[in-house]
């Protein structure tokens, strides 16, 4: 025994907790304590290794996720419980039990290990919100393969852009997916991302129609769920920091990154704050409207439910198909008790009035989530009042890609705070964030400024896929020490943290991520652009809309046409959901002396706002070059809307 202590003592010596972001004992305790309530093959030698930018979590522990989520509850005898309830715009309904769905994720991992994908293999997945992709998810990690998971909105160059840059081996899709009342071919739009690449890359096609479809010969597979129901796989053991998933999101600058998400940290801080916020247990009937493509879909919609043994709801479709009251059937239908969605949807069911929840019994809701942008407080209260009928917590979200898990959110599952509506309330335990000024001191109470947070969490990203300098750059430069989550917002005198939205160059359509500079080089593909500015602007449904601002080569011409060819270069490029709204034609755009575009200056002008009030300008531009250009505003921007 005193020698096992001896080793242990010794060992966390070994660890490495260098630069400023350090951990208290009491934090590293209370870690250790949440991941052991995870089952690991193999103890860590380590809680926490540091080497900032660079958390390493349970060093030396080994575990797998979909053991985590299914082969647990099967050894605890809850083979029988439902899985997952799904449901589609069509009518169609089903259970899965859990037994049901290890039996798949076991033949689709044995499947797709005979296709050649193994151990530290990158997977793309473009599916719908079907069972089946929370299947080929489960069934890469029972592999150690490592999914990367592209929305099924995102178009075929999205999809390509994240083959070509994690080399993925295979790529998992299905024939078709339905939304608002029409067939998707999603099988087509894979063929477009592969065109031109090698046939070593295999793509897994599941169908479900009987629907013939083009396949390319050694290329492309199609997946028989096999008649034997007893095949199984050993889950691959995996050390805790090798990568579960990389999820690519937008940023400032170029294309979307590959943020790289661990096993045994992540599992450990979803696991943990899915029971903090929510109070999830076996018992719940849970439902997250997030499709699987993003962080929340990972996070709350598949791991974190799953390792408690809940029951998921599943529904593929539009919120408002084939009527507006079909989300809140499925309430009713299953009884949901958690209900986690965007501000996004809330706002457009509410403008629709009082008759939408008629019908619809709705006394299951125990607890209801908002996540992806600020909930402005009239929507809060509506939530409240409408769908939880006063009786439910509103528990906003506050967290990102790049967090792994929740940050700021008030915790239903523990001792509640009174409630603010529009505040995400106080950090997770753990986790200590703070506001700070553009030198990196604490803000005044009632003082808006950047979120930042000063110690390390275990749901922390691990990276950005293929580049290292970039992760520290955008995250861990700004602030000696800190994390800059890129954010704006303020902490009232009551310690409250209310989240303002974006600091840097992203924007927020309808909750997704979309960077100013992705949508700007697409437009600049169109051969009349000389040079554009994107910028987001409010909008009373979506939170924010795309709206571009272009300048036109010598001899071009403002007409419908260009406006048409432009909206659909970006639709086709990234997805229809990020459609612009408007088009600006300019002579010149507003810019500082050393070149960088205003967009705020932009945004100011086309939402209306007093000029005058240069605190909403760009953060680097110096104030002079600001006022000199909104002398001249007028010079600059020629209001043409195409
Ligand atoms: C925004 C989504 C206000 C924020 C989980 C953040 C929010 C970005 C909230 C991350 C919230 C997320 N209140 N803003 N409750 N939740 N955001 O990576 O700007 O898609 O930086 O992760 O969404 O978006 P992401």
């Amino acid at each position: 025994m005193k020698h096992g202590i001896f080793l242990i003592v010794l060992i966390s010596m070994i660890c490495r907790a260098d630069m400023n972001m350090s951990l208290g004992e009491q934090d590293s305790r209370m870690w250790e304590t949440q991941a052991l309530r995870l089952p690991w093959f193999t103890r860590w030698s380590c809680i926490l290794d540091m080497q900032e930018p660079y958390a390493h979590w349970f060093v030396g522990g080994h575990i797998n996720a979909s053991y985590a989520c299914l082969d647990i509850h099967i050894k605890n005898g809850k083979k029988n419980k439902t899985a997952i309830y799904w449901t589609n715009e069509q009518g169609g309904s089903g259970t899965v039990t859990y037994q049901e769905l290890y039996q798949d994720v076991n033949s689709f991992a044995k499947y797709m290990r005979s296709c050649g994908v193994g151990f530290g293999d990158k997977v793309v997945i473009y599916m719908p919100m079907i069972p089946e992709a929370v299947v080929a998810m489960l069934a890469c990690a029972r592999l150690g393969a490592i999914h990367v998971v592209v929305f099924s909105g995102f178009s075929s160059q999205a999809i390509k852009d994240r083959i070509v840059d994690t080399q993925a081996k295979c790529i998992i899709t299905c024939d078709v997916s339905y939304y608002r009342g029409k067939i998707l071919n999603l099988k087509s739009i894979v063929d477009q991302a592969l065109v031109d690449s090698d046939l070593e890359r295999k793509v897994i096609l599941i169908k479900r129609t009987q629907e013939p479809v083009g396949l390319v010969p050694e290329r492309d597979l199609i997946y028989a769920k096999p008649e034997v129901k007893n095949l199984s796989l050993d889950p691959v053991p995996v050390e805790s920091n090798h990568p579960l998933f990389i999820l690519y999101t937008s940023g400032t600058t170029g294309k979307p990154k590959g943020i790289v998400h661990s096993t045994g940290g992540y599992l450990t801080y979803v696991f943990s704050t899915i029971e903090w916020v929510f109070g999830i247990t076996p018992e719940s009937i849970y439902w997250c409207t997030a499709d699987f493509g993003w962080i929340t879909g990972h996070s709350y919609g598949v791991y974190g439910p799953l390792m408690h043994g809940a029951t998921i709801v599943l529904r593929e479709g539009a919120p408002d198909w084939p009527d507006e009251k079909s989300w809140w059937k499925v309430i009713d239908q299953y009884k949901v008790s958690i209900f986690y969605t965007s501000p996004t949807a809330l706002r457009m069911f509410m403008r629709l009035g009082p008759d939408l929840l008629q019908g619809a019994d709705l006394s299951s809701l125990r607890v209801l989530g908002s996540v992806g942008e600020p909930i402005n407080p009239e929507v809060w209260r509506w939530y409240h009042e409408q769908i939880g009928r006063k009786a439910c917590p509103i528990i906003d979200t506050w967290w990102q890609t790049e967090t792994g898990g929740f940050m700021i959110a008030p915790t239903a599952g523990s001792t509640m705070v009174p409630l603010k509506p529009g505040s995400a309330t106080f950090a997770m335990p753990g986790i200590e964030a703070s506001v700070v000024d553009s030198y990196g001191n604490p803000v005044p109470a009632d003082t808006k400024g950047f979120l930042v947070i000063k110690k390390p969490w275990p749901g922390m990203a691990i990276g950005i896929y293929n580049n290292p300098a970039l992760f520290k750059d955008i995250y861990w430069t700004r602030f000696s020490g800190m994390y800059y989550a890129g954010d704006y917002a303020v902490r009232d005198t009551d310690g409250y943290f209310w989240l303002l939205g974006r600091a840097d160059e992203v924007i927020k359509v309808a909750g997704h991520r979309i960077g100013t500079a992705e949508v700007e080089s697409i437009v600049l593909e169109h051969q009349s652009v000389a040079e554009n500015a994107a910028i987001g602007i409010s909008d009373p449904i979506k939170g924010e809309v795309i709206v571009i601002f272009i300048v036109l080569k010598h001899g071009y011409q403002v007409n419908q046409e260009l406006h048409d060819q432009i909206i659909n270069l970006v639709r086709t490029k990234i997805g229809s959901f990020a459609t612009p709204k408007e088009i600006y034609c300019v002579e010149k755009l507003p810019k500082t002396r050393s070149g960088k575009i205003m967009r705020r200056l932009l945004k100011t002008l086309i939402e209306g706002c007093l000029i005058g009030d240069i605190s909403t300008l760009e953060d680097d531009a110096s104030v002079e070059e600001i006022q000199q250009v909104l002398q001249s505003a007028d010079l600059y921007i020629k209001r043409v809307r195409i």
